[in-house]
């Protein structure tokens, strides 16, 4: 088992993927407010997705090993939820912040990208926080280079949070991805530079920092897929599908409504 690099037209595949990943959020969007369920909008997105894009919500009825299938076709993720909520009954309210994780195939070939949304206006930490983690994301993001290693992607992503008084979640990680959804290599959101996998064109992964308000433990909720916060502190993710190039990297999960890169210090 190893990283699978990926050839011209291969990418040009994964090109595609990651817009469509990208458009859904980009149609979702005006959608997330107040008084809307979860499960409304994984039904919007479904349909788009299927009858739209042509496109296959990847989450439904994924099943890795020592998990059942996830019965939703995105992840909705509210407030203290740190990743794989399933969409449902709950209805969004002013002050709640929402994590919608979009995974299309197209073509045999996977899109990834998750982004933050404010429900009305944000409390103050709510903004501090989500702020926070798409800054670590870019800065993540922003290390991709060949020669490049992992360990200096998560080294910079957790300095950042650590910074700010929050914590990196541990217990999941970027991926690989390409014709599977998870592939090698995990990429991990903390570290020490210069360890870990040295990075080669042509390998595409996604960084997806999962940061915690208060302490970094998790657990997993009855239903068999929702991560919470043991703390019940807020959690905050963005994700995006990323492709090392010859000379840096380009970020496949773009498209006309894709929040702006963030600019970063380091
Ligand atoms: N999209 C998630 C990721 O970024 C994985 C969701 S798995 C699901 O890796 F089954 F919950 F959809
Ligand atoms: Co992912
Ligand atoms: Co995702």
């Amino acid at each position: 088992m190893s990283v699978i690099l990926k050839n011209d037209a291969e990418i040009d595949k994964m090109r595609i993927a990651g817009r469509l990943a990208s458009e859904v959020l980009d149609f979702i969007a005006p959608q997330v407010k107040q008084g809307v369920s979860t499960g409304k909008l994984n039904d919007l997105c479904h349909a788009y997705m299927v009858g739209v894009q042509g496109t296959v919500p990847a989450p439904l009825n994924y099943a890795p090993p020592g998990y059942k299938p996830f019965p939703k076709s995105i992840c909705t993720s509210v407030n203290h939820q740190v990743c794989h909520g399933i969409p449902g009954e709950r209805v969004l309210k002013q002050g709640d912040i929402l994590n919608i994780d979009i995974t299309v195939i197209k073509d045999g070939f996977h899109g990834d990208s998750s982004r933050m949304f404010h429900i009305g206006e944000p409390g103050i930490q709510a903004r501090r926080l989500v702020d926070v983690t798409y800054e670590c994301m870019w800065r993540g993001i922003a290390r991709v280079r060949p020669g490049a290693q992992l360990g200096d992607v998560g080294a910079t992503i957790q300095a950042h949070a650590e910074q700010h008084g929050f914590s990196v979640v541990r217990e999941f990680c970027g991926h690989g991805i390409g014709r599977k959804f998870h592939e090698e290599p995990q990429v991990l959101h903390y570290g020490k530079p210069g360890t870990g996998l040295r990075l080669e064109p042509g390998m595409i992964f996604t960084i997806e920092p999962m940061i915690n308000a208060g302490k970094a433990g998790i657990r997993e909720l009855a239903d068999g897929w929702t991560i919470v916060t043991k703390d019940h502190s807020l959690s905050a993710q963005w994700e995006h599908t990323v492709l090392v190039t010859g000379t840096g990297y380009e970020v496949l999960t773009v498209s006309a409504g894709a929040p702006p890169p963030r600019s970063h210090g380091a």
